[in-house]
């Protein structure tokens, strides 16, 4: 195609994310944007529930959700891992035990995102195939607060492994090694059935595609000159 060669001289790319999205979507879209200098992009970024409104409505030409959406019907991609892990101070008892079951982590105060968040959904999924409930200790609207909430020392958390790459290699929060976890869950892009995709939409579901995995394996690493070397190959 002339536009894989030259890339997109104009239009218009909307896109809705969830939250956990914008640790490896923005970079993405910075190749994208240096390979189709002419495209404008608009990026909302939200929670699962509000995604998926906005993707019922049709708002957006693309919709990034952490699972499949349930209930619509739409076209959904799989384009990258997107695993589930619970998280602690590192001098909290359970950061040096192996195996932990389940049911000893119901048993810590828990920091859980909002209801409407897919996060919060799906390891309180988790915990109730188990006849387990989560103690609550707060809910928390954001994926950054609740990294500080658990370093500040309130409790336990679960988030998407995405958000954790500064923290983690710096070691101030830990993975728990919990049975069933990680939960392995797949980043999906998702559309309406039968939308029309615009021809910006239809480049960036390829690329989404052909780098979503690299994308999320780098999270958080800054590799000066990448952008270049992966655009070449596309
Ligand atoms: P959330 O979605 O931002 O709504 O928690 C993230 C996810 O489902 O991984």
């Amino acid at each position: 195609r002339l536009a894989d060669m030259r890339g997109l001289r104009e239009g218009r790319l909307t896109l809705a994310i969830v939250s956990t999205a914008q640790y490896f979507l923005p970079r993405l879209l910075g190749q994208f944007c240096d390979a189709n200098p002419g495209i404008e992009v608009a990026l909302t970024v939200t929670n699962r529930q509000a995604v998926l409104a906005r993707l019922a409505a049709g708002e957006d030409d693309l919709c990034i959700l952490g699972t499949p959406p349930e209930g619509l019907d739409v076209v959904a991609a799989a384009i990258a891992d997107n695993p589930l892990v619970i998280i602690a101070r590192p001098d909290h008892p359970l950061a040096s035990e192996t195996e932990i079951p389940p049911e000893r982590v119901a048993e810590e105060a828990f920091i859980l995102r909002e209801r409407g968040s897919g996060t919060r959904l799906a390891v309180e999924r988790f915990f109730r195939a188990r006849g387990l409930t989560l103690p609550v200790r707060m809910e928390l609207g954001s994926n950054e607060a609740i990294k500080q909430a658990v370093i500040g020392g309130l409790g336990l958390a679960a988030l998407s492994r995405d958000t954790l790459a500064l923290e983690g290699a710096v070691g101030i929060v830990r993975v728990l090694d919990v049975a069933g976890f990680p939960l392995l869950r797949q980043w999906q892009a998702a559309y309406p059935r039968g939308k029309h995709l615009s021809v910006a939409a239809e480049a960036f579901l390829d690329h989404l595609a052909a780098h979503a995995r690299d994308a999320v394996r780098d999270s958080g690493r800054v590799l000066p000159g990448r952008t270049g070397a992966a655009m070449a190959g596309s």
